[in-house]
């Protein structure tokens, strides 16, 4: 912990007993800080010290004042007596939680009764000789303490209060730290922090864009950027080779755990490379940032898995393979099945897979049942039919009956089924099925401990497919346009496009997506092609991306690059569930800020100015 230097001409010769006053404004007088909270150890006994925080607590036993004071960095116990400064503790007796204080004292240790293993300062106090109150405070609205007993929305209002618990302070810490790192790593490989605009036009990153409206040109609005995906585009044709920045980002989606409206990107992008440069740099850049800012060691090279692996063992482009448990794909045993329920399902394109769970002897008839109501009720399944194989291998079973002796030794082979094998299946549509199969494995295989030992794995995601189909049935692009398909697979753009991969890799940390990239088309006709198969016409092309095409003829380096979700990497190195554990003034599932009060209604002078008329929603 940080020992802050001492300040103030005096600061050395405070005169004892000094109290000073509570009214006027130079509160601190010569007063000083000296150390923090959390610095005081037992090294520091017999040593005067001045501190300077928030009362966290006051407790009166017998004549005697104990406080903890809370600043930045932890808590300490000072104690007020009666019989050292009767002054002191008169004023002791008038704190009160959240009050700020100046205290300067000495350091002793602890009675051993007193003593409190908790806290990392809790072998010693300080014994307090002048106290000044710098600040009243109104009763917090909840206790600062790690796990307030109170609604997340009473939290967020007060934000401020919020922020001052030990576990948002660490997290905020922990965000700085991490910066620091990734600045310093990019900087050392060479690469330039270049700022991009923040009024801008529509990057298509497959959000919905926040439009400012533009008072000088009427009718005109700027997108805030859902990524500085295009500008860095822009640089590395006009020859800056190494950029990244540290941007803020907008996407107008919905809200979940995971999502922000508003969010921060490590953005970064490189000329002259192929994917190996690019994965060997945020190789570097992780490694680094994991080390420095919290420090976890991770093995060099990260494993590799393409898309299509990830899928048909995990259901999920961003597994987390700490867990063993694997799907298995028996879409093809129910080909010509009597079951309808599955053979529907294969029928009309959609696929059968299976989550096997050896020695499941744990999960309850009841634990089953809960889990397919929250399978039709949470996730869209039609349902969640399971073989339970008994001791005496027996198969229990709501669709055992259905099964003919060759899809039952199917599923016995493949599944590797045995006495305590309970089977999950999915028949689905292959994005619904996996969904639904790779969160069961999920939830199942931490509520099982069915985890390897390491506390965090790193890997790369790579060969996701250029294009997915939307849901009219016309395809569209998995991340965003500009990525380039694979040298052997340009053929297909004509005849197959589904079947193009990109060059796409996602960074993929403890099961959370931390970013994503990929090499881009730096050759306008190849950009125009995959343009052309999303159906873009080509004046729409053209007006939409004229600029960019324009540029890419004006002589484009083969480029790539790379963006980092920074509050979710945050998220993963702090072990929180939520983005807003991690940004100091995050929004609301309902994308609103309750301290500000934002969004709110605009002025009519305002809108006059902007030329806007607001119909406002029927009450
Ligand atoms: P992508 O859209 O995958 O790629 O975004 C990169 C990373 O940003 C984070 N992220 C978010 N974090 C919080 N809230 C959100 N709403 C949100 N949306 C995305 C994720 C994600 O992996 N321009 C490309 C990158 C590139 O190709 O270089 C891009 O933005 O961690
Ligand atoms: P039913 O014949 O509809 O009563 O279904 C028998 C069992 O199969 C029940 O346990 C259902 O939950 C399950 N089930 C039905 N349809 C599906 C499906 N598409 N995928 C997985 N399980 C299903």
């Amino acid at each position: 912990m940080e020992r802050l230097r001492a300040r103030g001409e005096d600061s050395g010769r405070v005169t004892a007993g000094a109290t000073g006053s509570d009214s006027g404004l130079d509160v601190m007088g010569a007063l000083r800080r000296s150390h923090a909270a959390a610095s005081i150890t037992v090294a520091s006994v017999g040593e005067e010290v001045v501190l300077a925080g928030w009362v966290q607590r006051r407790r009166d036993h017998g004549g005697v004042i104990f406080v903890d004071l809370r600043d930045r960095g932890g808590l300490v116990q000072i104690v007020f007596k009666p019989d050292t400064s009767p002054e002191c503790h008169e004023r002791a007796s008038g704190l009160r939680a959240e009050y700020v204080i100046l205290v300067r004292g000495r350091v002793q240790r602890r009675s051993d009764e007193t003593v409190n293993p908790k806290l990392p300062t809790g072998e010693v106090e300080v014994l307090v000789d002048e106290v000044r109150v710098l600040n009243r405070a109104t009763p917090p609205p909840f206790a600062i303490e790690d796990d307030p007993d109170v609604d997340e929305s009473v939290r967020m209002r007060h934000r401020v209060h919020d922020l001052r618990r030990a576990p948002l302070q660490k997290a905020l810490r922990l965000r700085h730290r991490l910066f620091q790192a990734v600045r310093a790593s990019l900087s050392d490989q060479g690469f330039l922090e270049i700022e991009t605009p923040m009024l801008t036009r529509s990057t298509p990153e497959g959000a919905r864009d926040f439009l400012v409206p533009s008072r000088l040109q009427p009718g005109s609005f700027y997108a805030l950027p859902q990524s500085p995906q295009i500008m860095k585009q822009l640089l590395m044709v006009a020859g800056f080779d190494r950029y990244f920045q540290i941007a803020r980002c907008f996407r107008d989606e919905d809200q979940r755990a995971d999502r922000q409206l508003e969010f921060t990107q490590v953005d970064l992008e490189m000329a002259f490379v192929g994917v190996e440069e690019v994965l060997a740099c945020l190789e570097e850049l992780t490694v680094r940032a994991c080390a420095e800012s919290a420090g976890i060691e991770f093995p060099r090279p990260f494993p590799r898995i393409s898309y299509a692996e990830a899928m048909a063992r995990f259901g999920s482009d961003r597994p987390d393979t700490r867990i063993q448990l694997e799907l298995v794909d028996l879409t093809d045993a129910f080909e010509r099945s009597d079951f309808r329920a599955f053979r529907g399902v294969v029928d009309s394109g959609g696929i059968v897979k299976c989550l096997p769970i050896h020695d499941a002897e744990a999960l309850s008839r009841g634990q089953i049942d809960r889990l397919e109501a929250m399978v039709k009720k949470e996730l869209g399944g039609k349902g969640l039919a399971w073989i339970r194989v008994d001791g005496n291998g027996d198969w229990q079973s709501p669709i055992a009956k259905f099964l003919s002796e060759a899809e039952r030794g199917a599923i016995a082979k493949r599944c590797e089924a045995r006495p305590g094998s309970l089977l999950f299946f999915q028949a689905d549509d292959a994005t619904r099925a996996n969904a639904i199969l790779s969160r069961l494995r999920v939830d199942l295989g931490r509520r099982l401990g069915r985890v390897d030992g390491r506390d965090h794995e790193l890997l790369f995601v790579v060969d996701f497919p250029l294009f997915e189909a939307a849901e009219g049935g016309e395809l569209t692009y998995v991340h965003q346009p500009f990525v380039a398909p694979h040298e052997e697979d340009l053929a297909l753009l004509d005849s197959d496009p589904a079947r193009v991969r990109g060059t796409h890799y996602d960074v993929v940390m403890d099961g959370v997506e931390l970013g994503s990239g990929s090499l881009r088309n730096h050759r306008a006709d190849v950009q125009r092609r995959i343009f052309d198969v999303m159906g873009y016409g080509r004046k729409q092309t053209e007006e939409r991306f004229g600029f960019l095409l324009n540029a890419l003829e004006s002589g484009a380096p083969p480029h790539g690059g790379f963006a980092f979700g920074l509050d979710r990497w945050v998220m993963v190195l702090a072990g929180a569930e939520s983005l807003r554990e991690v940004i100091a003034f995050p929004k609301t599932q309902r994308g609103q800020d309750l301290l500000l009060e934002a969004p709110s209604e605009a002025e009519d002078l305002q809108l006059e100015e902007l030329s806007l008329r607001v119909r406002r929603p029927a009450q």
